[in-house]
């Protein structure tokens, strides 16, 4: 028998259906009543607590645990940044460019994944951006930019204000046969792959829920930068790329 989702629950999660039929996720995520549940208890051991609960190292470390289940990567790989422009701002230093080379963003990014790669142009990196095809990003419109001196190719997963989707592990083999470094962000909901599986061919990864006062995913409140979260609690990640420039992790993906 075929397992069905218990709907009815899942939307009573949601009050915004109860009003609208919501089509826009790939822009703005609507909050789940489970949120709610969380900051409010969050809040209450605060107050009542010191914050006993609230801020118990041992709550961040089974979260990473968590988050590294649902993203498929190791806990050591995770890191907590306040949303996701700081963690592709931390991503984006963390290479050794030099003058002549390339990064080959897109044409359809989040301005958050264009000006943390900016200060490379004042240091001869040249920044260039693969053209959409109606509103699409095919493999073909990355080729086309990519040369022999392309050190980092950074894209969305899925692609901001009209959700459609970069194929990921393509464009990771491609840039792997290349040896190119591969950012993507998946800032959207339904832009994780299932629990446990690995996040794909990504060097370095930043996630974030957003667009709202606050936000839950796997567990883990998040805020948003324009309003941010009071409780200085976790929106992004970034599979750590350590000092050197190389993933711990890369043999995986190769
Ligand atoms: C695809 C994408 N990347 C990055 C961002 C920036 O996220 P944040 O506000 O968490 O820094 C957003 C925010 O809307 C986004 O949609």
């Amino acid at each position: 028998m075929v397992h069905q989702p218990a709907w009815k629950a899942l939307r009573a999660e949601f009050p915004t259906l109860a009003h609208w039929t919501y089509l826009d996720v790939a822009r703005k995520t609507v909050a789940p009543r489970c949120q709610e549940r969380a900051l409010q208890e969050y809040t209450r051991d605060v107050y009542e607590n010191a914050g006993a609960d609230a801020w118990a190292a041992g709550n961040v470390a089974a979260t990473r645990a968590t988050l590294a289940q649902l993203l498929g990567a190791k806990p050591s790989e995770i890191a907590f940044t306040k949303n996701t422009t700081e963690g592709l701002n931390i991503a984006a230093h963390a290479f050794d460019l030099r003058p002549g080379d390339n990064i080959v963003l897109t044409n359809m990014e989040h301005p958050a994944n264009v000006w943390v790669w900016k200060h490379w142009e004042a240091k001869g990196v040249e920044i260039r951006y693969a053209q959409h095809r109606n509103s699409r990003l095919p493999l073909s419109a990355f080729e086309e930019q990519i040369d022999e001196r392309t050190r980092v190719v950074s894209t969305a997963y899925v692609t901001y204000g009209n959700g459609y989707r970069v194929n990921v592990p393509e464009l990771g083999r491609l840039c792997r046969e290349r040896g190119i470094r591969l950012g993507q962000h998946r800032d959207q909901p339904g832009s994780g792959q299932p629990p446990g599986q690995r996040a794909g061919p990504a060097h370095q990864l930043g996630v974030a829920q957003r667009s709202g006062p606050v936000q839950h995913r796997g567990g883990v409140r998040s805020g948003h930068r324009d309003r941010p979260n009071p409780l200085h609690h976790t929106l992004a990640h970034v599979r750590a790329v350590p000092a050197g420039g190389e993933p711990s992790d890369l043999g995986a993906f190769g």
